[in-house]
């Protein structure tokens, strides 16, 4: 049965475009297209958000519930308001495009309580051309001192029933986001996480809930509507003793985010939340020694079960091993060389002892000074693999010891791991606890020039901004569930979904390039059509390179399984750090194609997924410089070629075009296209 909750914010609703009350306070974006409005009724503060007239948030609830005083909500009135505008132009490290403009104005609403405790704060709401965005700004304050949020009572009151892809967010046992994706309105929502990709029942908006700067908080997950079929609620992960926040004002909490698009392919790239993010600070000032780069490691041979993490006769991590990846990244041209299971602490069950791995200590049969030599000798970066099982005070009183014996060794990169339920002090995954100590290592691995690559992450809320070191991270079901087969691995649709929703937030470290996509087993076993292997053609690899943004950006196969491999080229060519990104094309669940400029460059990569459906392109190349003759290397899907049972064949073509020139790109099922585009003249 469903129950309607009270009748007056509808109400309210309708009254807001016309109202005269003098308390609503309103902020409009540059264009004028998206505005918020923040008022109060009956001791309640709301704002709402309107796209060209339209309402999209309708009001919805603003406040807290602390532990041991009354809810900062009930008596509420707002007390003064001011303006700005902001128009800065900034450039990236490296990232999906160089230049980003924070073009905003911003309403600061100063609030209080009418009766004791007396407590205030402020509401700066943010208004861009892509969405808007709210905190809730603390002062120091006498009645709010010290405090403790049991609940933050922010809501999102939907005005449409809109289409949602979500993933659930399973708390308090499990908070994990390797999940395939679900769609479904709005009004059926149980606990979900962020991003949120909603499209409006007109097709033409689209809106994205998520958060930036998350920092000393604890993460936002969305649960569903309770009172009304629309109204969407804050809901923060919480630490064991059930507190979400602890803190002390002056105090801000992370922006609430709104993205908002006419189209999907306007969602990306998205940066509302880098906007968000405050500019580095002095410790890293210099970002020359942060490079973006392509890697190859030991690591697949694991999920397949050929090597193994462990000690024991098929080691992985062994120093001849490690030097075969170490000359196969130089000759390739790789920057780096991922290493798991080099250290101690993999013997026996590696989640329950997480507290027995050293970050410090190699196993025997793994040289790490040799190794460290011998790597900087071919000019490749050894990326070291931290797996902490969430054994968050183990890994954090090693931390020091083991970033400056890596910094000694010239090793500055890692990969960081924390797969478990819960940490090893009883605390969610993304709590407050965990926000400080994600925190707590990006900032150390800045201090010590080490750049990041965490796995089992909170989602990015634009850190890479502050701290550019905080390059990848996992946050998503990867290419490793194509290895194990779990819940028949990925499906095809799943990558065309990724990129509406968790590449919204960030990069990701997908692990694309399996070639031996039917995976040879080391039992010799036949292979049956039904065994795990990436639901994908060879050419769809090569166009997730393209379509999965990321700074580091991994090879993801056996070295072996390059070989003699003339599609291997396209991972040889194609670039890691881009100067422009344009969605060509895209509709969530079902295709994307993407074109990027390469950073520093006239060339343009370009790539194309499909689902399970076979599907054909006409793409004008009008984004080329004019005056210009490029030739595009095209490798497509080859005849017969489907995710299912011939996944191998690709064809590779060369052709001449210039910016008038339109290329169809033919897609077979579970398929895809990647394309280079380089100049070769300037008339
Ligand atoms: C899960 C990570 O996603 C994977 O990349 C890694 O190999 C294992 N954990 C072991 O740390």
């Amino acid at each position: 049965m469903r129950i309607y909750g009270p009748a007056w914010p509808a109400l309210f609703a309708l009254l807001i475009p016309c109202s005269t009350a003098t308390s609503q306070l309103r902020v409009a974006s540059p264009d004028r297209r998206n505005v918020v409005m923040v008022d109060t009724h009956e001791g309640r503060l709301y704002y709402s958000v309107q796209r060209d007239g339209r309402p999209l948030l309708t009001p919805s609830l603003l406040g807290f519930d602390f532990r041991g005083a009354p809810p900062l909500r009930d008596s509420l009135h707002i007390v003064d308001s001011s303006r700005s505008t902001f128009d800065e132009t900034w450039t990236q490290p490296w990232g999906e495009v160089s230049r980003i403009r924070d073009h905003h104005n911003e309403l600061k609403v100063g609030v209080e309580e009418t009766k004791a405790p007396s407590r205030k704060f402020t509401l700066a709401v943010r208004a861009f051309n892509d969405g808007v965005a709210f905190r809730y700004e603390f002062p120091q304050q006498a009645s709010l001192a010290d405090f403790e949020i049991m609940d933050e009572l922010t809501e999102f009151a939907m005005a449409d029933n809109a289409r949602a892809w979500w993933i659930a967010s399973n708390r308090p046992r499990l908070d994990r986001s390797e999940q395939l994706w679900s769609e479904g309105p709005v009004s059926t929502l149980d606990s979900v996480q962020t991003p949120l990709t909603m499209e409006f029942r007109d097709g033409k908006t689209f809106a994205v809930i998520h958060e930036a700067n998350l920092v000393d908080y604890a993460r936002m997950d969305i649960r569903g509507p309770r009172m009304d079929n629309r109204t969407l609620h804050a809901d923060l992960a919480p630490m064991a003793d059930g507190v979400k926040v602890r803190g002390h004002t002056p105090f801000v909490t992370p922006w609430r985010t709104i993205q908002i698009a006419d189209k999907e392919t306007e969602l990306s790239p998205s940066v509302i939340g880098l906007n968000l993010n405050p500019p580095p600070p002095g410790v890293i000032a210099n970002t020359d020694w942060i490079k973006p780069m392509k890697y190859v490691g030991i690591w697949w041979g694991m999920h397949i079960g050929t090597m193994t993490w462990s000690s024991g006769p098929k080691h992985g991590a062994t120093t001849a091993n490690t030097k075969r990846y170490i000359d196969f990244a130089a000759a390739n041209g790789f920057g780096g060389v991922l290493v798991e299971g080099w250290n101690v602490g993999w013997d026996g069950d590696w989640i329950q002892n997480r507290n027995a791995f050293s970050f410090t200590q190699p196993y025997a049969d793994y040289d790490v000074v040799e190794l460290a030599r011998y790597a900087k000798s071919k000019g490749v970066h050894l990326i070291v693999h931290n797996e902490t099982s969430g054994g968050i005070q183990n890994y954090e009183r090693q931390m020091d010891s083991a970033f400056s014996l890596y910094h000694s060794l010239g090793l500055d990169a890692i990969k960081s791991g924390y797969v478990t339920d819960l940490t090893s002090e009883g605390h969610s995954h993304w709590s407050q606890f965990m926000v400080n100590h994600y925190r707590h290592v990006v900032e150390k691995a800045a201090q010590y020039h080490i750049m990041m690559d965490v796995h089992e992450p909170i989602q990015d809320t634009g850190e890479r901004r502050t701290y550019p070191n905080m390059m990848s991270r996992e946050g998503a079901r990867g290419q490793e569930y194509n290895a194990w087969g779990g819940e028949g691995g990925n499906p095809p649709e799943h990558e065309t979904i990724l990129f509406f929703t968790r590449l919204l937030d960030g990069p990701m470290d997908f692990t694309p390039g399996i070639f031996d996509i039917m995976i040879k087993r080391p039992t010799g076993q036949p292979r049956r059509v039904e065994d795990p292997h990436p639901r994908t053609t060879l050419a769809k690899q090569l166009a997730l390179y393209v379509v999965i943004y990321s700074p580091l950006q991994m090879a993801a196969d056996l070295p072996e399984n390059y070989v003699n491999q003339p599609a291997f080229q396209f991972i040889r060519d194609v670039a890691v750090d881009w100067d422009t990104s344009r969605v060509i094309d895209g509709k969530i669940g079902d295709y994307v194609v993407v074109a990027r400029r390469q950073r520093d460059s006239r060339q343009w990569f370009l790539g194309a997924i499909t689902d399970e459906e076979a599907r054909t392109f006409d793409v004008p190349l009008t984004f080329l410089d004019p005056g210009t003759s490029y030739v595009a290397d095209i490798y497509a899907d080859g005849a017969g070629a489907n995710w299912k049972t011939n996944p191998l064949p690709v064809t590779i073509a060369h052709r001449t075009v210039t910016r008038a020139s339109h290329l169809r790109l033919v897609l077979a099922p579970g398929g895809g296209q990647a394309i280079r585009i380089r100049p070769v003249t300037k008339r």
